[in-house]
C-alpha cells in the first residue's frame, strides 16, 4: 500500500538559491577528446549548460587527442554523440550552430613537449577569439596511465600557471585515482607536483547526482531527522548499488580492478560518508570534505585474516537478465577463462564513533543483478513494546532513499488495516522526484560537476586525503583477498548474488532489502 505525499513549497514555488550563477568565461581543454567519455558525457553536458545559458559565449572547448581530426570532424562527432546519447535533437537547432563554433580540436602526442607548445598557441588564439580571459580548465578524460604524463607536461610547459593574476587554471581528473594506496599516493604526488591541491578537482560522478546531493538537503535542511540519525534509533543501514549490465566491453579493465575497486571503494564510500557524516559548520567545500574524511577515518579496518567474516565475493555465471540470455563473466571479451575477479561484493562495516558505534552498515554491489537499483535504506529499531497481534511480523520502519532509478524517498511504517480487528500492515509514504518536480528537468551529474569546476566550487569533488584514506582502509581487504584469491562464489546472472550473500546478513538476524 502506498500513500503518495505531494511536496509543497512556499506558495507552490521552488525555493531558488539567491541566483543560479553562470560559469565565468573559460576554455576547457579535454585530453582524450576522441574517447567515449567525451562524446557520451562531457560534450552533451556542456551543450545542455550552453542551452541553459549557464556557459556564456565567452567559452570554448579545445579537444586534444592523438587522432588527426579537423575542427569540423570533431564538431561532427560531437553532434553525433549528442544525438546518440541524449534525447536532444540537434541537427537543425540554432543553439547547436552557436555551440559548435565554440568547439575546437588539436591533435598531439601526450608525452611530447612540442604538442604542449602548440596547445599554448591555440589557447592564446582561443582567448583572443572567444574572450575566455585566460581561464583554463584541463580535463583528463584519458586512460589513467596518462594522468601523470599529462600533468607533468602541463607543468613543464608552464601551463599550470595562471597567465595573469585574475585568471584561473584548474585540473579535473576522472577516476580511478590509483588502484591501491601506493598508486594513489604516487598519483596525488605527481599531480601536486604540478598543481596546487586547490586547483585540483577529482570527479566521483556519484557526487554530481541530484539524489545524492538530496541526501545532504534531507539531512541538513530538515530538523526532524537529525535527532534520530544515530545508533540510538537506527538498527542498521543498507547501501545497494545493483546493476543489470555486465562488464560490457571493459573486460580488460575490469579484470584488473573488480567490483570492490570499481564501485565500492569510491562511489559507495562516498555515499556512506554523506549518510554518516556530522553536519559541517558551514556548507562549504572544506568543512564538508573534512566531515566526510572523519567518517573514512572512523571506518573500522577489517584485518586481512577477518575478510572472510566481514566480506563476501561473487562472480556471475551465464544466466538471463531482462528476459535475455547473457554470458558468464568468464565468457566476456578480454576476461580470462579461469578468472577469479569479483563482480559482486557484500560487506559489513562499522563506523567507530559516538554517532554510529554498534550500528552496522551493510554494502551490496553487483553486476548482472535482476534489477538496476541504487538505494540507501535506513532501518530503524523496533518499537520498544508490542501491543498488537502479529506486530512482530511487521517490518521495522525503513527510510529508503532511491538514488536511481525511480528517484525518491519513502518511509515505511505500520498502519491499521480498515476493518473490525486491529490488523496491521506496512504502508509507504512516498516522495517521487518525477511527480513532485514534474516541470523541473533533472540535470546529468556531469553538468553539475562541470559547472561547479568552472565556478571553482570544490564541495562535490574528492580531496587528496579522502582518496588516500579510502585506499588505506581498502588495503587490508585487498591483502586478505589476495591470500585467498579463489574464495569467490558463483551466482547465475539475473539473480541477487550467491546464496551465501543471504546467509551473510541473516546470521545477524537481518535481511537484504527486496528491490
Ligand atoms: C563507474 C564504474 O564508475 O560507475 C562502472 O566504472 C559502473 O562499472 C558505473 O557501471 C555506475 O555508474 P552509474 O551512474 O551508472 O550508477
Amino acid at each position: 500500500m502506498a500513500l503518495d505525499v505531494s511536496v509543497s513549497t512556499r506558495d507552490g514555488e521552488i525555493i531558488q538559491p539567491a541566483q543560479q550563477r553562470p560559469a565565468p568565461p573559460c576554455a576547457i581543454v579535454i585530453f582524450g577528446a576522441s574517447g567515449d567519455l567525451t562524446h557520451r558525457k562531457l560534450i552533451p553536458a556542456l551543450f545542455d549548460l550552453f542551452q541553459a545559458g549557464l556557459v556564456t559565449k565567452h567559452f570554448a572547448v579545445l579537444g586534444f587527442a592523438r587522432s588527426p581530426l579537423s575542427n569540423d570532424d570533431f564538431r561532427r562527432t560531437a553532434r553525433d554523440g549528442i544525438s546518440h546519447y541524449t534525447a536532444d535533437a540537434v541537427a537543425s537547432d540554432k543553439s547547436w550552430e552557436e555551440f559548435s563554433k565554440c568547439l575546437h580540436y588539436i591533435s598531439g602526442q601526450f608525452n611530447e613537449p612540442a604538442s604542449y607548445q602548440l596547445l599554448r598557441e591555440r589557447l592564446e588564439k582561443i582567448d583572443a577569439g572567444h574572450g575566455t580571459q585566460c581561464n583554463r580548465l584541463f580535463y583528463l578524460a584519458t586512460p589513467p596511465e596518462l594522468f601523470e604524463v599529462i600533468t607533468g607536461q602541463l607543468g613543464a610547459a608552464g601551463l599550470n600557471q595562471r597567465p595573469d593574476e585574475h585568471a584561473f587554471v584548474r585540473l579535473v581528473i576522472e577516476k580511478p585515482f590509483g588502484v591501491d594506496l601506493e598508486t594513489a599516493r604516487h598519483l596525488n604526488g605527481s599531480v601536486q607536483h604540478a598543481f596546487k591541491e586547490s586547483q585540483v578537482f577529482r570527479i566521483d560522478h556519484y557526487l554530481g547526482k541530484e539524489t545524492v546531493q538530496n541526501i545532504l538537503a534531507f539531512r541538513l535542511a530538515n530538523g526532524i531527522f537529525e535527532p534520530i540519525w544515530n545508533r540510538n534509533f537506527i538498527d542498521h543501514v543498507q547501501l545497494t548499488v545493483a546493476e543489470t549490465v555486465g562488464v560490457e566491453r571493459r573486460g580488460g579493465y575490469y579484470e584488473q580492478i573488480g567490483a570492490f575497486r570499481d564501485v565500492v571503494e569510491n562511489h559507495m564510500l562516498q555515499l556512506l560518508s554523506i549518510v554518516a557524516m556530522e553536519p559541517p559548520v558551514v556548507f562549504e567545500a572544506e568543512p564538508v570534505r573534512d566531515e566526510k574524511l572523519k567518517v573514512l577515518k572512523a571506518l573500522r579496518r577489517i584485518p586481512p585474516e577477518q575478510t572472510g567474516e566481514f566480506t563476501l565475493r561473487g562472480q556471475y555465471t551465464s544466466g538471463s537478465v531482462d528476459g535475455r540470455p547473457v554470458s558468464s563473466y568468464r565468457g566476456e571479451e578480454k576476461v580470462a577463462p579461469d578468472s577469479w575477479t569479483e563482480t559482486f561484493v557484500v560487506m559489513r562495516l562499522q563506523i567507530d564513533n559516538w554517532r554510529w558505534a554498534g550500528t552496522p552498515f551493510y554494502l551490496r554491489h553487483g553486476k548482472r543483478m535482476p534489477k538496476r537499483a541504487t538505494e540507501i535504506a535506513i532501518q530503524f529499531k523496533r518499537a520498544p513494546q508490542m501491543f498488537f497481534p502479529g506486530e512482530e511480523r511487521l517490518e521495522p520502519n525503513v527510510l529508503a532513499m532511491r538514488i536511481q532509478p525511480d528517484e525518491g524517498i519513502s518511509l515505511r511504517f505500520g498502519a491499521k488495516v480498515p476493518g473490525p480487528t486491529m490488523q496491521l500492515q506496512e504502508v509507504d509514504m512516498n516522495f517521487m522526484y518525477g511527480s513532485s518536480f514534474r516541470d523541473v528537468e533533472q540535470s546529468d551529474a556531469y553538468e553539475r560537476l562541470l559547472l561547479d569546476a568552472m565556478l571553482g566550487d570544490r564541495t562535490l569533488f574528492t580531496r587528496a586525503d579522502e582518496v588516500e584514506q579510502a585506499w588505506a582502509w581498502a588495503q587490508d581487504i585487498q591483502a586478505g583477498w589476495s591470500d585467498r584469491p579463489n574464495n569467490v562464489h558463483f551466482y547465475p546472472a539475473g539473480t541477487w548474488g550467491p546464496g551465501w550473500a543471504d546467509a551473510f546478513i541473516e546470521r545477524d538476524g537481518r535481511q537484504w532489502r527486496k528491490m
